[in-house]
């Protein structure tokens, strides 16, 4: 039987969608046999939590004989799970006494929604703060998913200034907010984005003083707008504690008074798989707003995964998967770093830190060249059999040509000394 065309329109949603960044790129690693793929934000298969995980599930078994577990959970997730991720956070900011008052810690947890992967919560973030031709200020260079969810939205991301080394510039901020004042586009900024430690992609934490002269260069400017500060590394420097090197916007006083969310997850600290994460806002409004529209996506992330979760945070065994991780990432960095190293990388003019946390090197090439996904370069890696993340596409704006983002998070050591050798091999062309 003949049916008629479908004559409808996309919403304008559905039309400004398009394909994400990484999506031709995860293509190619899939159609080309051999290729190693320094490109996507995956983890570590081998070290994945297998056996706490079904301990934690045998546990929950015994525990809740009406296997409520496996029911519907609520909007903003399971009430046990959010007392330990407040409390959790209140100790990362040094506030083990807030942390340890019943009744400051029953507060802070009606503040947590558990939503799906720390992704949903920035999403969340940006549909309920911005109409379609907002700004958002991103920091240099930036989550280029994150890049992606706006451009979705119709939202246009600036970057934040930054100096040669990378660092926030204070001046040219206040400059630049001057600028928009004058010609009126101001009035379209609507939040910040940050990545407070261990960034994707640049493996930085934000220093303690670039947090603060951010908010004092908004403040004196006068643009007290919503802060969002990703935290999706911040369990992941490889020693414990290296996160203590700044506190989280929630306990910052130079951030009083900002509405502030604070995003933070599960996944890559423990199972990419479940994902779960989390955002903790302190500004009732925006929260409320955030949950509404939650409920609209789902009215609730998986209760099975959240009720594992606040099992293996309870017992223990979450805190000693992150010590492992620990050791396996900051292994896989030295392999990575050692072959880029072996291959004369650095002797060619490329330049690149080496971070104390995070899954990602990020390398400055030398000027002129272009390693976009259509470059000379980027095909030379691909025959070379190597798949890299092409800087530009973490820039909200102004996108530099030569930068690269390479993720030592899913190959092995000998496959990240492999992969290294192959892109010193394709650089030395160039
Ligand atoms: C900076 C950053 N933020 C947020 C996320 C989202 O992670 P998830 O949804 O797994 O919590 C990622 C994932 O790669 C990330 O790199």
């Amino acid at each position: 039987m003949e049916t008629a065309a479908p004559s409808f329109a996309l919403s304008r949603l559905g039309r400004r969608a398009s394909a994400p960044s990484i999506t031709a790129l995860m293509r190619l690693a899939l159609e080309t046999p051999g290729l190693l793929s320094l490109a996507a934000g995956f983890t570590d298969n081998g070290s994945l939590p297998v056996t706490p995980v079904g301990e934690a599930l045998r546990g929950l078994a015994e525990a809740a004989p009406d296997h409520a577990y496996l029911q519907y959970g609520t909007n903003a997730g399971r009430p046990g799970l959010r007392a330990r991720l407040a409390g959790r956070v209140l100790r990362q900011d040094g506030r083990a006494a807030d942390a340890d008052d019943p009744a400051v810690l029953a507060r802070w947890a009606e503040r947590v929604l558990v939503t799906n992967g720390s992704q949903q919560a920035l999403y969340l973030a940006i549909q309920t703060l911005c109409d379609p031709g907002d700004i958002v200020l991103v920091d240099r260079p930036t989550y280029f998913v994150f890049l992606d969810l706006l451009a979705g939205l119709g939202v246009e991301a600036r970057s934040l200034p930054v100096d040669a080394a990378g660092r926030l510039d204070p001046a040219a901020l206040r400059a630049s907010l001057a600028a928009m004042r004058a010609d009126g586009s101001l009035a379209r900024v609507k939040a910040v984005y940050f990545i407070g430690w261990f960034s994707n992609p640049t493996g930085r934490t934000l220093g303690a003083d670039e947090g603060r002269a951010l908010a004092g260069a908004l403040r004196a400017e006068e643009v007290v707008i919503p802060v969002i500060e990703d935290a999706a590394y911040r369990e992941m420097g490889y020693t414990a504690g290296a996160d203590a090197a700044r506190t989280g916007v929630l306990s910052d006083p130079a951030w009083d008074g900002f509405p502030r969310l604070y995003a933070g997850t599960l996944t890559k600290p423990f199972a990419t798989g479940l994902k779960i994460g989390f955002g903790l806002c302190d500004h009732d409004a925006w929260r409320a707003a955030m949950l509404h529209v939650k409920g609209h996506h789902d009215f609730g992330s998986g209760n099975f995964a959240q009720a594992l979760l606040e099992q293996v945070l309870g017992d223990g065994s979450y805190d000693a998967q992150l010590a492992v991780l620990r050791r396996v990432y900051r292994e896989k960095r030295d392999a990575l770093h050692a072959a880029l190293l072996a291959g004369g990388l650095a002797a060619r003019g490329w330049r690149w830190a080496v971070p104390e946390g995070g899954l990602y090197l990020w390398l400055e090439g030398p000027a002129g060249l272009d390693t976009g996904g259509e470059s000379d370069f980027c095909r030379a890696c691909l025959r070379e059999g190597v798949l890299y993340v092409p800087g530009a596409l973490c820039h909200g704006d102004a996108p530099p040509r030569h930068t690269v983002r390479l993720s030592f998070g899913a190959l092995a050591p000998e496959g990240l000394a492999e992969a290294g050798a192959r892109f010193c091999r394709a650089a030395a062309a160039f």
